[in-house]
């Protein structure tokens, strides 16, 4: 088992590519108004999930929240795939501005399972070369994460590693 360490003033960041099982690690981990996903903020800005035109709205919502949540105190995730510097960069930022400390999750998961799980899913009809898009995004990622400002970076390698992950908040 591992266990990892997440400030409970903190703003975490999952990271992985579609499929890897974020939204499915944060109902595990986290509560309910805990998570912020982007998804579920594309619908409410576009009524669709899906509805990629609506991602910039969606964002500015989802930070919106994320920084009346950080400005409460509030233990805050973005499930979001995060898998672009330019994504992650603003929630540094936001993390920054309201003195919690930024903290990655990277959930690595190899391409094959994620595709073989996306082509199982309905409203993820995007090809695979997506899925080797963000693959190639990540690895840059993971290479680059403590640079960008996190203060904590965990990275579970594979299915296994993510099944037997716990989270520990630290006051
Ligand atoms: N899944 C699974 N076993 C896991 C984790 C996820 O079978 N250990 C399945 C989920 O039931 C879902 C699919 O894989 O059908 C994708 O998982 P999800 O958590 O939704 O992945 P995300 O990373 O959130 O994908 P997206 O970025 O597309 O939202
Ligand atoms: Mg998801």
């Amino acid at each position: 088992m591992t266990a990892l360490t997440v400030p409970t003033m903190s703003l975490v960041l999952l990271v992985g590519t579609s499929g890897s099982g974020k939204s499915t690690f944060a109902a595990q981990h986290f509560g309910r108004f805990e998570t912020l996903s982007s998804d579920f903020f594309r619908g409410l800005v576009s009524n669709d999930e899906d509805d990629q035109a609506a991602t910039p709205a969606a964002f500015e919502a989802l930070k919106h929240v994320a920084a009346q949540r950080l400005r409460a105190g509030l233990l805050t995730v973005v499930d979001a795939t995060n898998v672009q510097a330019e994504a992650r960069r603003d929630f540094v930022q936001l993390a920054r501005e309201h003195d919690v400390l930024p903290v990655a999750i990277v959930l690595d998961v190899p391409e094959s399972v994620c595709v073989a799980r996306n082509a199982g899913r309905t409203g993820r009809d995007f090809g695979p070369e997506v899925i080797r898009r963000q693959q190639g995004q990540l690895r840059r990622g993971l290479k680059a994460l403590g640079k960008e400002g996190f203060r904590r970076v965990h990275v579970l390698h594979g299915v296994d590693e993510i099944a037997a992950a716990t989270i520990v908040r630290e006051p």
